[in-house]
């Protein structure tokens, strides 16, 4: 897989903003752990720039990229071939860049999947799973989450509409309904809460349905911080059994990224000791 040792295989990250990402880190220590040859930008694309910055990017020998906020749906448009989970999850967060033609793929429901059944060691099978928020996160876990087999999923969103447009389209697959924050019942204990609205990102702390948690329910944040997000803090309070951020999530989504580029798989419960702090 090494190539010419001369050349320099470069990928980046494109999102706006961007300077938080932890990706070139993450490919940084899997390119060291894989002995590749590689190097792994951050760019800053705005508003309106995409297409010229990925087609540059694709003319100047770029290899593949991973696209963050706010252009997976977005970047949909530049691609010549659309993989069944990018197109079920509406989403991309990775390019290839092979010959002539861009391939897009999203790997954050693998990601979020290995983290939940290898790392943190979940059964999925049989459980009532709720999910906080109906946005682009919420529309790229669902079908990854119905693959294991679960007794339910709900969505809770606080605008309902987005809820139940999502549980609709999803509900051909499994057993998917939707609700409003308000309205997620005391008698129905879920196993599993999955946090996946921006509030905490953007310094907010929403009511989240406080009936939700038990002493038996696993939280888990899609979103990560060096400190533990409002969610995390808030289940834990409420008495969840477990609390954990998205980091194992993260890594995860970049490996299966790795792998798809370098076809070689990195050993990711390193690197996410490396990088990560659970709450
Ligand atoms: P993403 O792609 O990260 O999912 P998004 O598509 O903008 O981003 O969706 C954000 C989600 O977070 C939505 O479900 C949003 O709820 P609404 O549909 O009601 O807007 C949810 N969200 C964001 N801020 C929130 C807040 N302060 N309280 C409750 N939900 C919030």
């Amino acid at each position: 897989m090494q190539g010419n040792p001369a050349v320099v295989d470069r990928y980046g990250i494109i999102g706006y903003p961007v300077s938080h990402s932890r990706s070139p880190v993450i490919h940084r220590l899997f390119a060291l752990q894989t002995n590749q040859n590689l190097q792994y930008e951050l760019i800053e694309v705005a508003p309106g720039k995409l297409d010229t910055v990925v087609r540059q990017f694709q003319r100047t020998g770029g290899k593949g990229l991973n696209i963050t906020l706010p252009y997976k749906s977005e970047v949909i448009d530049l691609v010549d071939h659309l993989s069944e989970r990018a197109q079920n999850a509406g989403a991309i967060n990775t390019l290839i860049f092979r010959k002539n033609e861009i391939f897009g793929d999203n790997t954050d429901g693998i990601g979020l999947m290995r983290d939940l059944l290898v790392n943190l060691g979940l059964k999925l099978a049989d459980v009532s799973i709720l999910i906080l928020g109906a946005g682009g996160a919420t529309r790229g876990i669902v079908g990854p989450l119905l693959d294991a087999k679960p007794k339910s999923i709900t969505i809770a969103n606080r605008t309902m509409s987005k809820a139940r447009v999502l549980a609709e389209h999803f509900s051909t697959s499994g057993p998917v309904t939707a609700c409003q924050f308000r309205e997620v019942r005391p008698s129905s204990s879920y196993d599993l809460v999955i946090n996946a609205t921006s509030a905490g990102v953007k310094g907010e702390v929403p009511s989240y349905p406080e009936s939700a948690i038990t002493d038996r329910t696993f939280c888990y944040d899609l979103s990560y911080g060096i400190n533990p997000t409002p969610f995390c803090d808030w289940a834990v309070k409420k008495g969840a059994t477990r609390s954990v951020m998205g980091w194992g999530m993260l890594v995860e989504q970049a490996a299966e990224s790795f792998h798809l580029w370098r076809g070689i798989m990195p050993d990711t419960r390193s690197v996410l000791k490396q990088i990560a702090v659970t709450a």
